[in-house]
């Protein structure tokens, strides 16, 4: 660091930006051997060119926070059982190609999104033949273009109360625990570049739910590895709360260990900071979002296994949380790395900094 930016009068934010204003998230990433990228919907990505400049100054992996669902949009993937609709994923795909990010493929088999039509007809004697022709499907018509796929997501759900901490999901309770092997199997065959992934969610903090899903996820992660499923990677979701006190940093040090013994990388896959129950002042709001990224980003990135970190969302303009966690007093919430004007926020200049201060790989 300069002279300069090591005098008082700068602040750490300043420091960087005297040292490096150009460098953007993607760049101070790669910097260190990691990847930065984020997710984004058709409808909003292909309406702004600005925010679309965003994406392509910022990230190098896009994650289609819908077209790649069974049914998620305006067109879904899968309209029924004999159909296949890649228009919207397509188009994504196209967008990341002519711009130099990488496609990351969320999500080939989960419990949510699904269509209507495969909620009310699956049962254990289709169940298989519904999975295989899916993934051969969709994994084959971007094989060699994906960087990584979610190949099950959020498979996970201790209080369902079964031994294996499982969910009881549509699929579970067609072909049992089976369903993930398969699914990871049918992905090796049909794509055998892309990185394998498993996704889930509420792994990070020091409560015995966090502790309970913790366990269980190595578990499962255990009895993949040991009977040769081909499961490469585990996504941690990291939907993190502002103003949260329930983090200790040695629990997730030694979590991420454990996954990284099992010969796994990690990828922290949906990170956003919801600043549901935080005052409302905007910049004491962006300062709690940023210390939530910045005291776990200090963490995770320590850990050789991890690779790479993909927000739910770039900008404050679109995010899930608006309507999945919105704040009581009706404020816009503002969890990402750039406000509703595409400017940095403190938590882009906390994610900038994780990146400056991570290892390199
Ligand atoms: C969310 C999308 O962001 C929403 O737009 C959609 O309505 C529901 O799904 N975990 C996941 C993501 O793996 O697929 C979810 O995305 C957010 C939680």
């Amino acid at each position: 660091m300069s002279e300069l930016s090591r005098s008082r009068s700068v602040t750490p934010e300043m420091a960087i930006a005297l040292e490096s204003e150009t460098q953007s998230l993607k760049q101070r990433a790669a910097a260190k051997g990691l990847f930065f990228g984020a997710a984004a919907r058709h409808r909003d990505l292909l309406s702004s060119q600005s925010l679309a400049n965003s994406y392509i100054r910022e990230c190098s992996v896009l994650v289609p926070e819908w077209e790649l669902k069974w049914a998620a949009g305006d067109l879904p993937l899968r309209p029924n059982p004999d159909r296949f609709d890649f228009t919207r994923s397509d188009e994504m795909l196209r967008f990341a190609r002519a711009n130099g990010l990488s496609l990351r493929g969320h999500a080939l088999v989960w419990h949510l999104s699904n269509p209507r039509w495969l909620r009310e007809t699956l049962n254990p004697s289709n169940a298989e033949q519904l999975l295989t022709s899916h993934i051969r499907t969709v994994a084959a018509h971007f094989a060699g273009q994906i960087h990584s796929w979610d190949v099950v997501n959020e498979a996970i759900e201790v209080p369902d109360g079964r031994s294996d901490g499982l969910r009881n999901s549509l699929w579970l309770e067609s072909l049992g625990e089976a369903y993930i092997d398969l699914a990871f199997r049918l992905t090796a065959q049909v794509d055998s570049r892309a990185l394998r992934v498993y996704n889930d969610y509420g792994l990070q903090y020091a409560t015995s739910s966090h502790e309970s899903k913790r366990k269980a996820a190595l578990k499962l992660m255990e009895r993949l590895v040991a009977s040769g499923t081909p499961v490469q990677a585990f996504g941690i979701q990291s939907h993190l709360r502002a103003g949260e006190t329930r983090f200790d940093a040695e629990r997730l040090r030694r979590f991420l260990k454990d996954l990284a013994d099992l010969g796994l990388k990690i990828l922290i896959t949906e990170l956003d900071v919801s600043d549901q129950n935080v005052p409302a002042n905007p910049s004491v709001r962006d300062r709690l979002v940023a210390d939530a990224y910045r005291e776990y980003l200090d963490v995770v990135l320590d850990e050789p296994a991890v690779i790479g970190v993909v927000t739910w969302g770039l900008s404050d303009r679109h995010t899930w949380l608006s309507g999945d966690k919105p704040r009581e007093d009706g404020l816009p919430v503002r969890p990402l790395p750039l406000d509703e004007n595409l400017e940095r926020k403190p938590a882009w200049w906390a994610i900038a900094q994780a990146f400056d201060n991570a290892p390199l790989r």
